[in-house]
């Protein structure tokens, strides 16, 4: 049977590019993100290989309507196997000075908002019986990044969500799976200093892609080098860590 995805800021990035990867295997896909144009551009290009497209103007900071738009694209296309949690914002932000703002938003669209999303996913899968929400944290969930204060700590925050998730469903026919990529070359990124172990769009969502069709429970990507380095990253003291 077809499967079908939906896939949150799937207007840009990596959201797009998992789209493409979707598509080429065949899936139907929901897409959602603000910039409808961008989406109805996608559609267009995907219509000749995916099942079938549909999109959907969904800004996740906007929390009442995030389980609306879940209900509808599931209604559209027969039901939804695969929710990925993918909006998300990366704003350089130094503490104190004068940035709470870029925070909050921060916090507002990669953790509530992501909650907001794996909560009317988790709704839906029991209504179906079934389903796999796959949440995309970061590597910069591990610890608090320089500058990142707000980013670092959303991430962590929706990867201890997962966690519970997984906790709570792992009697359920629901499959939690949490990606954390390390450096993968979007608009996200391409304004840092330094993005090592850089790998392209489309090199890392076809790497995601397949860990989501595996239905991992975890892993980084791309898994190699950041499952050694994260082991790395997690026993850096300050005086290292101030310096990335
Ligand atoms: N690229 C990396 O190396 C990397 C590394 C670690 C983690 N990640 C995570 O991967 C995810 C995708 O990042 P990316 O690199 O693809 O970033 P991106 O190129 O900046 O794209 C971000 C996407 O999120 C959407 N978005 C932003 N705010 C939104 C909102 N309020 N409501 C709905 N959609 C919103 C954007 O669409 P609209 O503007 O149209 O809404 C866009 O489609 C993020 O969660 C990011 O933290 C990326």
């Amino acid at each position: 049977m077809t499967k079908s995805v939906l896939i949150t800021g799937a207007s840009r990035g990596l959201g797009a590019a998992l789209a493409r990867q979707f598509a080429a295997r065949g899936y139907k896909l929901a897409l959602t993100a603000r910039r409808s144009a961008d989406l109805d551009a996608l559609r267009q290009e995907l219509l000749d290989q995916a099942a079938e497209v549909c999109i959907e103007a969904l800004d996740v900071t906007n929390f009442d309507a995030v389980t609306a738009v879940i209900q509808d694209c599931a209604r559209q296309l027969g039901g939804l196997d695969i929710v990925i949690a993918n909006a998300g914002v990366a704003i350089s932000a130094p503490s104190g000075k004068g940035h709470f703002e870029h925070m909050r938003n921060t916090i507002d669209v990669n953790l509530t908002g992501a909650i907001a999303t794996s909560e009317a996913a988790l709704e839906l899968f029991r209504q179906q019986g079934r389903g796999q929400l796959v949440g995309i944290t970061s590597v910069a969930a591990l610890r608090g990044m320089r500058g990142h204060g707000a980013y670092s700590a959303s991430k962590a925050g929706f990867s201890k969500y997962l966690e519970a998730v997984r906790c709570e469903t792992f009697n359920e026919p629901i499959v939690v799976t949490e990606l954390a990529p390390g450096y993968i070359d979007t608009d996200l990124n391409r304004a840092m200093d330094s993005r090592p172990f850089l790998v392209s769009a489309e090199k890392g969502t076809k790497i995601m892609a397949d860990l989501i069709e595996r239905q991992v429970g975890f892993r980084y990507v791309p898994p190699w080098p950041w499952t050694l380095v994260a082991q790395v990253l997690k026993l850096l003291p300050i005086s290292i860590l101030r310096k990335m």
